[in-house]
């Protein structure tokens, strides 16, 4: 058996009263894709939040291939091979795709000035290919802010890619996303992220995608997981359904 890409233990995190993470125990293996459920404020993107070094647990431990993470900024746990993608896309929406694209493989070559133009002949050269690769290199020159819900969530995925991480943290990937546009989406996204051998951990509430792009689902509740397995098993497990599922739908 191989070693987990990403072990959590005992992650610990309370707000007030709130227990956003009471107890978090998970293994993520090289390869997987593994979805997270839960009713709205069970702790998924706390877990998120603590894994990227934007929230600090106060107890627990993180290891990302066998080292420890715990403590590190977001920007050095970026470095170490850990993306993310958030519940609101954060593109420049003032931008094009493909120089928001252009400025995403600018900053991972550590090479961003705002002194060398974003879009000399090199950057546009990777950022048109990186397009390309989700679909989307008919919009390069769109603005964000002109980019229907499905093209900005598979762009902003796209520069969290050209950041090259081992693992990616997707926050709600199809969230506001046309029931229609969804699965070509997620289609897009896996079919991606599985040609570059990116393991990835996402938050979705829709049940279809999780059954169909899911190796194993966790289910969040109250800070703590309620069950963890394959999503056959897991999706028909009547507590779930009962106390998850039903009630697992954003208004
Ligand atoms: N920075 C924070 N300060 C105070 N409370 C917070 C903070 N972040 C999260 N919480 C609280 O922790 C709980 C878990 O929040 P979290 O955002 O992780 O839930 P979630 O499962 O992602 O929910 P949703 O499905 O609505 O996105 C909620 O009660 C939330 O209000
Ligand atoms: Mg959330």
């Amino acid at each position: 058996m191989s070693a987990p890409l990403l072990s959590a233990r005992g992650l610990k995190l309370a707000f007030g009263g709130v227990k956003a993470a009471d107890g978090i125990d998970l293994d993520v293996m090289p390869g997987e894709f593994l979805a997270i459920i839960g009713p709205n404020g069970a702790g998924k993107t706390t877990f998120i939040n603590m894994t990227t070094g934007y929230l600090k647990p106060q107890g627990g431990r993180i290891e990302f291939a066998g080292e420890p993470i715990l403590g590190l900024s977001p920007r050095a746990i970026v470095r170490r091979g850990i993306g993310r993608s958030f519940q609101l896309p954060q593109l420049f929406t003032e931008h094009t795709v493909i120089e928001n694209a252009a400025l995403a493989l600018a900053a991972h070559a550590g090479i961003w000035s705002p002194f060398v133009p974003l879009l000399r002949p090199g950057y546009r050269a990777a950022a048109e290919r990186l397009l390309d690769r989700f679909g989307i290199a008919h919009l390069t020159e769109t603005r964000a802010d002109a980019l229907n819900e499905g093209a900005r969530k598979l762009a902003d995925i796209a520069m969290a890619v050209a950041l090259e991480p081992r693992l990616l943290l997707m926050d709600e990937p199809t969230s506001g996303v046309a029931a229609t546009e969804k699965m070509q989406v997620v289609e897009t996204l896996v079919r991606v992220l599985r040609a570059e051998g990116v393991t990835a951990v996402f938050v979705e509430h829709d049940m279809e995608v999780v059954a169909r792009f899911a190796d194993r689902v966790a289910v969040w509740s109250q800070g703590r997981i309620a069950a963890l397995g394959p999503p056959e098993q897991v999706l028909n497990d009547p507590a779930v359904l009962r106390d998850v599922i039903g009630i697992a739908g954003h208004a």
